[in-house]
């Protein structure tokens, strides 16, 4: 059976991880999160002091080891062997990251790294820009979609387990400012590859949303 690469993109808490990591774990396949990688670079840019938008913060992204657990699709994130799995989770990172996400040279060095680790196969990647220009032969490409307020809804709850108490209405605008920024900046803007199956989750459930996906892929397997 062919060892398929999936590319998986789509908006803020459009539930591209949750969804990436539960069918990747179903086909036996590694599960990449990308978005967790720009996330290590802007808590270190944080960390440093540096600017999010100086070119020089595309050496750091050298310093990111990704753990992937091929058993529980986990991924832990470490930077100079610290572990960040839950730092760069917070509300401050997410506020900062799509700047960082725009420096050109960060970019480039992210496309290599991205590349190599798709380039076995058995992968499904997930982020932004994966179908459209990290990985435009993937054997399969999912845009996966959800109303705004969906989306607010599902990472104001995940917030709140975490502890955060953060208003509703500021998170949807939030929300709102990053895929703005997301969609238009110069480089590899998050859109939909032509050659995409969207799936808007607004209203299914993640197990709804998972079976799709792996439908499609034992289809092309
Ligand atoms: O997926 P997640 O929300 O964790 O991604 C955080 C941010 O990282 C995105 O809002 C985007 O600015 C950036 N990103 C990107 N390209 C990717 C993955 C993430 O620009 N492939």
């Amino acid at each position: 059976m062919k060892r398929l690469i999936v590319a998986i993109d789509g908006p803020a808490g459009a539930g591209k991880s949750t969804v990436a990591k539960l069918a990747a774990q179903r086909l036996g396949y590694t599960y990449i999160d990308t978005g967790a990688m720009y996330r290590a670079v802007a808590w270190q840019a944080l960390n440093d002091r540096i600017e999010p938008d100086n070119e020089s913060i595309a050496r750091l992204a050298h310093k990111i080891d990704l753990k992937l657990s091929y058993a529980d699709g986990k991924t832990e994130v470490l930077v100079n062997g610290k572990d960040i799995t839950d730092a760069i989770r917070t509300p401050e990172v997410s506020r900062l990251v799509s700047k960082v996400a725009q420096v050109p040279a960060l970019r480039d060095v992210m496309l290599k790294l991205q590349r190599n680790m798709a380039a076995q196969g058995g992968v499904v990647m997930d982020g932004r820009d994966i179908g459209t220009h990290v990985l435009p032969n993937a054997d399969i490409k999912i845009f996966l979609t959800a109303s705004i307020s969906e989306r607010a809804k599902r990472r104001w709850l995940e917030l709140k387990a975490r502890g955060y108490n953060i208003d509703l209405a500021e998170l949807e605008a939030e929300i709102a400012c990053r895929d703005k920024q997301d969609c238009e900046r110069d480089i590899a803007p998050l859109i939909a590859a032509t050659d995409a199956i969207t799936i808007d989750t607004t209203k299914l459930t993640i197990n709804d949303t998972v079976k799709k996906i792996i439908e499609l892929c034992k289809e092309r397997q």
